[in-house]
C-alpha cells in the first residue's frame, strides 16, 4: 500500500485518504499533526466522519434524473453545490500559496470558502482578487481595537459572511502538537530541524518565498506572526474570555450583514442564536480540535434543525469525506456542509491543484449520488431517504 502512495500524483487522489497520504509525505511531521490531529484522545474527531454511518440512504428509482440541480442558497449566499470550504487557519505553512489557492479553487467551484483571524493571506487582497462568496472568521479578541479592526477590514474587502466562533474560549488539549512542539510561526528546535532535513521542497518554499505573516493581526500583535506561539496557546491567552451573547449581538449589529455563530452545539444555543439576530449557524466542534467526549455535529443535527430550522440556516460542520455524508445531512435539513481537511490535505499535497481535484471528487460524488438516490434537486432530500440503524 505504502508503494503506491509513495507515487501517487494528484490525478490519482480519488478521495480524501488519498490526500492525506500524499499530504503526510509532503509536509513535516509537526505541520501534517497540526492538521491531522485533534484534542485529548480524538474520539471526537473520528465519531464526527463515524457520525455518517450509523444511517443508511434509501434510495428512489425511476426518477429522470439526466440533469440535476445541486446547488443550494445559505445565508442569502448562492452556492453552486452543497459544500463550502469552511475557515482554516495559516493555510500557507501548509503550501505556499495558502489561502489563495483555496479562495481560486473554490471560485472556480462556484462556492464559499472561509478566511481565518489567523489566515496567512490579507482579506483585503482576497476581497479585491475572488468573485465567489467570502466567509470572514472572526477570533473574538481581548484586544477590542484588534477585533474591531477585523470586522472593519472584513467589510471594507468586501466579504458576504461573518462567521464568529464560538468554541475556542481556551485552548483545546492538541496533544500531537504538544509532542510535536507545534507553533506559529514554526519553532526552529533540533527535532523540527531534522523533519525540515527532510522535507527539502516544503523547507525551500517556507524559507525561499513569501515571509510567513498573519495580516490580520499583526499590527495589533505579535504572537503568532514573529513570536512562535502553539495555537492552544494563543486560544487561551489573546482571546477574550468574558465573550458572551451581548457581545456576539454587537458584533453582529456592527457586521450588518450574513452573521453566523460557528461552534454551536445545542439546542438551547441554537434559539439563543435566533434570538439575537443571526442568520445561520455552523453546527461544529471545530473538527474535534476543543472538546474532546463532545457530540458529533451530525449526531446533533436532526434536534437543532427540528428547533430552529424554518428560522436560521443551519450548516453541518465537520467529518465530512464523502458526498454521501453531504447527502445525510442535507436530508435531516441541513442547508449546506462545510469542511476543513476535506480541502486542506489536498492543498498541502498539490496547492489549488490539489483543492480543486478534491472539490472536484466531492462534487462528482455529489452528483453521482444524488442520480442514484433518485433526486433531481437537493430540497427533494429529507428524512424519508434516511433510515438509522
Ligand atoms: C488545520 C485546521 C485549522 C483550523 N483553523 C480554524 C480557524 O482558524 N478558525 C476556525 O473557526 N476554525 C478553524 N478550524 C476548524 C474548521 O473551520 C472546521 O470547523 C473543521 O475543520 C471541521 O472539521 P473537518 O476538518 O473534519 O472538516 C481549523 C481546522 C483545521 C483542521
Amino acid at each position: 500500500m505504502m508503494r503506491v502512495f509513495r507515487f501517487m500524483r494528484v490525478a490519482q487522489c480519488s478521495n480524501i485518504a488519498d490526500f492525506r497520504a500524499m499530504a503526510r509525505r509532503r509536509l513535516p511531521s509537526p505541520i501534517f499533526h497540526y492538521i491531522d490531529g485533534a484534542a485529548d484522545d480524538e474520539v471526537t474527531c473520528r465519531r464526527n466522519t463515524e457520525a455518517y454511518e450509523s444511517c443508511d440512504l434509501v434510495p428512489s428509482v425511476l426518477a429522470g434524473v439526466e440533469t440535476i440541480d445541486m446547488s443550494t442558497t445559505v445565508m442569502g449566499q448562492r452556492l453552486a453545490m452543497p459544500l463550502f470550504c469552511s475557515p482554516t487557519a495559516l493555510q500557507r505553512l501548509f503550501h505556499h500559496d495558502g489561502e489563495r489557492a483555496v479562495a481560486k479553487a473554490a471560485e472556480k467551484f462556484g462556492t464559499m470558502f472561509g478566511v481565518s483571524s489567523l489566515g496567512t493571506v490579507s482579506v483585503e487582497e482576497i476581497g479585491a482578487t475572488i468573485a465567489t462568496p467570502k466567509m470572514f472568521q472572526l477570533y473574538f479578541h481581548k484586544d477590542r481595537g484588534l477585533t474591531n479592526s477585523m470586522i472593519e477590514r472584513g467589510l471594507a474587502a468586501n466579504f458576504d459572511v461573518l462567521a464568529l466562533t464560538v468554541d475556542t474560549i481556551t485552548g483545546g488539549n492538541r496533544e500531537r502538537d504538544l509532542r510535536t512542539g507545534f507553533t506559529s510561526p514554526p519553532r526552529l528546535t533540533p527535532a523540527s530541524l531534522v523533519s525540515f532535513a527532510l522535507h527539502p521542497a516544503w523547507t525551500a518554499n517556507y524559507f525561499a518565498r513569501e515571509r510567513f505573516s498573519l495580516p490580520q493581526l499583526k499590527d495589533y500583535v505579535k504572537e503568532g506572526s514573529s513570536v512562535a506561539i502553539s495555537v492552544g496557546e494563543y486560544f487561551s491567552t489573546m482571546l477574550d474570555q468574558s465573550m458572551n451573547w451581548k457581545d456576539a449581538e454587537n458584533v453582529r449589529v456592527k457586521w450588518g450583514k450574513p452573521f453566523c455563530l460557528k461552534g454551536i452545539m445545542s439546542v438551547v444555543d441554537a434559539k439563543r442564536a435566533v434570538d439575537i439576530g443571526a442568520t445561520g449557524i455552523m453546527v461544529s466542534n471545530h473538527g474535534g480540535r476543543q472538546l474532546d467526549g463532545s457530540r458529533s455535529p451530525f449526531d446533533q443535527l436532526a434536534e437543532i434543525v427540528d428547533a430552529v430550522g424554518d428560522r436560521i440556516d443551519v450548516i453541518c460542520d465537520g467529518g465530512i469525506r464523502r458526498g454521501t455524508h453531504v447527502l445525510k445531512a442535507l436530508s435531516l435539513g441541513a442547508k449546506a456542509c462545510s469542511g476543513g481537511r476535506l480541502y486542506l490535505f489536498a492543498l498541502a499535497a498539490a496547492g489549488q491543484a490539489g483543492v480543486e481535484r478534491a472539490l472536484g471528487n466531492l462534487r462528482g460524488e455529489i452528483e453521482r449520488d444524488m442520480k442514484l438516490m433518485g433526486c433531481r434537486s437537493v430540497k427533494e432530500l429529507s428524512r424519508e431517504n434516511l433510515r438509522f440503524r
